[in-house]
């Protein structure tokens, strides 16, 4: 695997994820072990990007367990259907969360996090974990980064 990567330094984030994705799968490369894989995903990401909080929850029974994550520290179980993560399990989509503080149940792990984006990853058309990015400005996420992370899902899919 590559241990490094080669971050772009472009202000624009189309081009940072450009930068980053070809690399992901290399980072990846062929480990089978999801903790490790979840980690690299989650710091590379950080790295690249510079998300104020970016990590996985796992789908353990009836809850989200916290996974691998780089940021502050977080709330460590959330049930099905609460919050943006639990909803985004329940309802198996994408959430793209403007303002956080609008969004009805939202779980503040941390009390600057203002928006936010949730995308699920399928095992056998179940959502095994799902991907949080939380931004400390207001409005931070747009189709550019739903289309970008669901492709890091993809990645993440074929190690399920
Ligand atoms: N805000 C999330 C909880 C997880 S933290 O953002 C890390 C939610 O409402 O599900």
């Amino acid at each position: 695997m590559a241990e490094e990567l080669t971050v772009s330094t472009s202000s624009d984030k189309e081009e940072k994820y450009n930068a980053l994705l070809p690399q992901l799968d290399s980072l990846v490369g062929d480990e089978k072990d999801l903790i490790a894989n979840l980690s690299n995903l989650a710091a590379a990401l950080k790295q690249t990007m510079d998300f104020f909080w970016v990590g996985f929850y796992v789908v353990k029974g009836s809850q989200l367990v916290l996974g691998p994550f780089q940021g502050p520290v977080a709330c460590t179980r959330i049930d099905f259907g609460k919050g943006v993560c639990g909803s985004a399990w329940k309802n198996k989509r994408t959430y793209i969360v403007p303002d956080v503080d609008e969004f009805p149940g939202h779980i503040a792990c941390n009390a600057t996090a203002r928006s936010e984006i949730v995308l699920p990853a399928f095992k056998n058309n179940e959502v095994a974990l799902v991907l949080d990015i939380d931004s400390n400005k207001l409005n931070d996420f747009d189709e550019v980064d739903e289309k970008a992370l669901s492709q890091v899902i993809q990645i993440l899919e074929r190690l399920l």
